[in-house]
């Protein structure tokens, strides 16, 4: 690859944090294997050699799907929390500010080095997790997941001062399955949803998109969970033999608060979850409509007591290997020198 270095700017002496372009790359790559919509990795790295910033990519939005970059952020925050394993790794304590306003216009967070660092067994586990965690949009095995499994999620989210709501209430359930069909059935009646799911899905070039590897099967309508059809373009039915599990895990992820900030922290919360998730063997997928949709959000927003924030839609269980879904090089996800004074894109709120 390209030295870093020509591309940002920053001295190969001195290098970024202190780190040699290996380790920064190493960082970076370890950072760009968090989740995204439709994996359009809507993030950017800009570094100097104090610090690494964080910017969205507002290119990579997606206004039908994603009006507000409310998950754009989710995208962001998760990338950020790798990010922060990563240093880790390396022995670096990491400095987080978040929104850091004139200190980096337009970023959505700073990350300096704070000190030296050992490694504990837990984040050990959770860097190892980093490369091994996927979206698994398979059926999963009717095994249940057991309650010290469920509190250890529960406890991830809460170290990342966010909310994990398990749905455990069959009527509270069934409410929930009602909100994602009526999102989902929203989504589907809308043009500009469907035609971002249509350029994002498929087999791309860009190392970037789901391809149909990733995409589980079809729905059926004998399915309980509307899942997104990310084979709509291939069309055909789902083979038999195929249908999904009675009882999943469903979880909602809560912030405290409303607003870009507590979005950026709601992605830490899931990256967090979702590792911990890997760890203990535990495959997820995302059913996010119901958040996706506004006038459903707001509903589910209420039905949750309307204290905390509805984020996103986990189902868990155990599952089979899926394969992992593709990643840009990191050399693009970088901010060039000549762009750094033009910054000015935020998705700040
Ligand atoms: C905020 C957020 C919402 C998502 N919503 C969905 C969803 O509704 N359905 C789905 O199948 N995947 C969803 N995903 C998963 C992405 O499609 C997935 O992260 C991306 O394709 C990259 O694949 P990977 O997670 O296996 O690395 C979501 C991811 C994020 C971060």
């Amino acid at each position: 690859m390209r030295a870093l270095s020509r591309v940002t700017g920053v001295s190969r002496v001195t290098g970024v944090l202190g780190l040699s372009e290996d380790e920064v790359e190493s960082v970076l790559t370890a950072a760009a294997l968090a989740p995204s919509v439709h994996n359009t990795q809507p993030w950017r790295f800009r570094l100097e050699e104090d610090r690494i910033e964080l910017h969205a990519d507002l290119d990579r939005r997606l206004p039908a799907t994603d009006p507000e970059d409310r998950e754009l952020r989710l995208a962001c925050g998760a990338a950020l929390f790798n990010l922060r394993l990563a240093l880790q790794g390396h022995g670096i304590r990491p400095l987080v500010t978040l929104m850091p306003g004139h200190d980096a216009p337009g970023a959505l967070a700073v990350v300096r080095r704070g000190g030296k660092l050992l490694l504990d067994d837990e984040t050990h586990q959770l860097l190892n997790a980093v490369p091994a965690r996927r979206s698994n949009r398979k059926p999963f095995h009717d095994v249940p997941v057991p309650v010290r499994h469920r509190q250890a999620l529960l406890r991830a989210a809460e170290r990342e001062r966010s909310w994990l709501h398990v749905v455990v209430d069959p009527e509270e359930r069934a409410r929930l399955q009602r909100y994602v069909s009526k999102a989902h059935r929203i989504q589907q009646a809308d043009r500009s949803v469907l035609d971002e799911l249509g350029e994002w899905t498929g087999e791309r070039t860009a190392g970037d998109g789901v391809p149909p590897r990733s995409a589980g099967p079809r729905p059926a309508p004998q399915d309980e969970w509307a899942m997104r059809d990310f084979l709509a373009a291939d069309g055909g039915e789902r083979a038999s033999g195929k249908d999904y599990e009675s009882d999943p895990l469903v979880l909602v992820l809560c912030s405290f608060y409303d607003g870009p900030l507590a979005e950026v922290q709601a992605g830490q919360a899931l990256q967090r979850v979702l590792l911990t998730a890997t760890t203990l063997g535990l495959a997820v997928s995302f059913m996010s409509q119901a958040v996706e949709v506004r006038v459903v959000r707001e509903e589910l927003r209420r039905a949750l007591g309307g204290t905390v924030v509805p984020q996103t839609v986990l189902r868990v269980g155990f599952g089979s290997p899926v394969p992992a879904s593709p990643r840009r090089e990191v050399l693009e996800m970088l901010v060039s020198p000549e762009a750094n004074g033009q910054l000015n894109g935020h998705a700040g709120g």
